[in-house]
C-alpha cells in the first residue's frame, strides 16, 4: 500500500469530473503519477499546453520515419535498434525473403508486431502463420525464422531479462478486450514437419548480452513430434482486440494495455466510437506522462489527422514536457464528424529512459517538435 500525500483539493474555476465539463475556452491538460494510477492533477489553461513557440535542447518529441530504413538483412539480430534502454529495446525488422538461419535470443522475451507482410513462423513449437497486424510474442530461448510470403516489417520490441505478461483487467474481468482463448499457438502440422530434415545444415544466431553466437547443426533442430507444456509463442490479431469505451468519459491510455512487462507496458489503439456525452472530451487530453517515456508506432489509419504522420512511423515523447492534440484536431474537441476512431497504433511507455540510436536519428523528421504550432 502506498501513501502518496493526501490532497484533495477543488481551486479556482475547475470542473470535477476529469475530462469533461471543462470551463469554457479552456483547455485541460493532466500532470499524473505512475502513468494514469496514481495522483493526478487536472488544470484549466486559457492556452493549449502544447503552444510553445521554440523549443531547444536534447528533450524534444521525434518522429521516426522506420519505411526509410533500409531492408535486406535476414536475421532479425541486424534489424536496426531506434530506440533501447536497459529494460527495453525497439527494433524494426525489415524481411524482403526468408531467414536463413535460427534466432534465439537469451536476452529476454520478444514481441514481434507484424506491421506488414504475410509470413509462416517456423519455432521449437511448430507452425504458425503470421500477417500484418499480428502480435507474436516469442517466450526468451525460442528458436525460430519466418519463412516470407510477402515482404514483412516488424516492430520487434524485446523485454530484457523479464517475461510479458497479460494486464490485470480489473473491473471487466479477464475474458474483456481479447479473451484468452483467443491467443493462437504453433501446430504440429504438416508444414512444420516438411521443414524437418535430417541432412541439411542449420545454424542458429543466439543473442546474449547483445553478442551474437552462431552454433551449427547437421540437422534441423526444429524437429521436435510434439509437446506439452504452459509455455508457448501466442499470437493476437489488432483487428480481435476489442477495445474499451465509455460514451461518458474519454478513458486513459491505460484502458488499452495489451500487455505489461517489468519496466514497460505495451498498448494497442483499436478503433472504437467516439464518446457522444455532449461535454465529454473526444481526443486524448494534454497530459505530461511525467514517470513516463512514450512511443507510438503507427499501423493504419488516420491517426487523430496528425499531418505528416503515415502509417510506419514511430514517434517518441520523453518524459519532461506535455504533448496532446495536434491543432487540427482540437478543434474537434467536443465535436467529432465522423462517429469511430479508425486508427490502429501500438503504444510503448517505458518508466525509464530510452535512448534513441543514430540509426533511428537518420530517418527523424525534424519538423515533428513544430508541428503542434498554429497553421
Ligand atoms: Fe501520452
Amino acid at each position: 500500500m502506498k501513501h502518496y500525500i493526501p490532497v484533495s483539493r477543488v481551486e479556482g474555476e475547475a470542473s470535477r469530473q476529469a475530462h469533461c465539463d471543462l470551463p469554457a475556452g479552456t483547455y485541460e491538460r493532466e500532470m499524473s503519477k505512475e502513468g494514469f494510477f496514481g495522483p493526478a492533477a487536472f488544470f484549466h489553461h486559457r492556452h493549449p499546453p502544447t503552444g510553445w513557440i521554440n523549443f531547444e535542447g536534447p528533450l524534444r518529441p521525434r518522429a521516426l520515419d522506420l519505411t526509410r530504413l533500409a531492408a535486406g538483412e535476414t536475421s532479425p539480430w541486424a534489424a536496426t535498434e531506434v530506440l533501447a534502454n536497459a529494460a527495453c529495446r525497439v527494433r524494426f525488422l525489415r524481411l524482403p525473403r526468408s531467414m536463413r538461419k535460427l534466432a534465439r535470443n537469451a536476452d529476454g522475451d520478444d514481441l514481434l508486431f507484424v506491421h506488414s507482410g504475410e509470413a509462416g513462423l517456423f519455432c521449437d513449437f511448430g507452425h504458425l502463420a503470421v500477417r500484418a497486424g499480428d502480435y507474436v510474442l516469442l517466450p526468451r530461448g525460442t528458436m525460430w525464422r519466418l519463412e516470407v510470403n510477402n515482404p514483412v516489417d516488424v516492430l520487434l520490441i524485446e523485454s530484457t531479462n523479464a517475461s510479458y505478461m497479460l494486464p490485470d483487467k480489473g473491473l471487466v474481468g479477464p475474458h474483456a478486450i481479447f479473451d484468452p482463448a483467443m491467443l493462437d499457438t504453433p501446430r504440429i502440422d504438416d508444414a512444420f514437419k516438411a521443414q524437418q530434415s535430417a541432412t541439411q545444415e542449420w545454424q542458429v544466431e543466439v543473442k546474449r548480452r547483445g553478442a551474437i553466437s552462431t552454433i551449427t547443426f547437421p540437422f534441423n533442430p526444429l524437429d521436435a513430434i510434439g509437446w506439452h507444456g504452459e509455455l508457448a509463442p501466442v499470437r493476437i490479431n489488432v483487428r480481435d482486440i476489442r477495445p474499451l469505451m465509455s460514451h461518458r468519459y474519454h478513458l486513459p491510455p491505460s484502458a488499452h494495455t495489451t500487455f505489461v512487462s517489468s519496466r514497460f507496458v505495451v498498448c494497442t489503439f483499436a478503433p472504437r466510437p467516439f464518446e457522444t456525452d455532449p461535454k465529454a472530451l473526444k481526443v486524448p487530453f494534454f497530459h505530461n506522462n511525467d514517470d513516463y517515456d512514450e512511443i507510438l508506432f503507427y499501423h493504419a489509419g488516420d491517426f487523430f489527422s496528425r499531418d505528416n504522420i503515415h502509417p510506419g512511423m514511430l514517434t517518441y515523447h520523453p518524459a519532461g514536457f506535455t504533448h496532446g492534440p495536434h491543432p487540427k484536431a482540437l478543434t474537434r474537441m467536443f465535436e467529432q464528424p465522423k462517429p469511430a476512431t479508425d486508427e490502429y497504433a501500438v503504444m510503448i511507455d517505458t518508466r525509464d529512459p530510452l535512448d534513441v540510436t543514430d540509426a533511428g536519428l537518420a530517418v527523424e523528421w525534424s519538423g515533428y517538435v513544430d508541428s503542434w504550432k498554429p497553421k
